[in-house]
């Protein structure tokens, strides 16, 4: 399941779409250049697997999507909380990192969730697209599209990501605050959260 919020640019109070429809998420994002999809969860991996059990568990669709997309690097980032005293500075230093609005001027930024969620936001057109992406979900967003990455104040997510270049995923930032005119990502989860307790 996910969940595709969309507003105006102009603020939160003028949202034009809400939905979990994984085929309405799709259509709504394609025109954007987006693919969105969602691949068969392998129930047996653990939510904190390793990168060799989680390439195991989804070498076909890796294998394949590679070979549509000509990726040449995939690797496997896992954050989960931890008892590790230093935990909450690092989720707090990764979470700032991408906070911003920026762009990726040399290659697409394309990641499976393994586990756990985090939020892309997409902003095009004059419009602002949340993408809560949750376990199973695929977001494939194109080089030079301008967003922002929200993975809340407690982060916990495995996620496989896709490259074309080695170093050519580096975040341009736009200088743009528009990132704090609209809900984080822990206003998102708990928003969807209490709609699914509620279906
Ligand atoms: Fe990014």
């Amino acid at each position: 399941m996910t969940l595709l919020t969309t507003w105006s640019e102009s603020g939160p109070e003028t949202q034009v779409r809400r939905t979990s429809d994984p085929a309405e998420i799709a259509e709504a994002l394609k025109p954007l250049g987006v693919r969105y999809e969602q691949w068969p969860i392998r129930e047996d991996v653990p939510f904190d697997a390793d990168s060799d059990t989680v390439f195991a568990a989804y070498g076909p669709e890796i294998e394949k999507l590679n070979a549509e997309e000509g990726f040449t690097t995939v690797d496997v980032l896992g954050l989960h909380p931890s008892d590790d005293p230093e935990f909450p500075a690092k989720a707090k230093a990764a979470r700032e990192k991408f906070l911003q609005e920026h762009t990726h001027d040399d290659d697409d930024e394309v990641r499976f969730f393994v586990s756990g969620s985090g939020i892309f936001y997409l902003h095009v057109n004059g419009e602002v697209h949340a993408v809560f992406c949750e376990k199973g979900d695929l977001l494939g967003v194109p080089r030079g599209t301008t967003h922002w990455f929200d993975m809340g104040t407690n982060p916990s997510f495995t996620a496989i990501r896709f490259f074309h270049e080695e170093d050519g995923w580096i975040g341009n930032f736009t200088g743009s605050t528009i990132a704090s005119r609209f809900p984080d990502y822990d206003t998102i989860a708990a928003g969807y959260e209490a709609d699914k307790a509620s279906a």
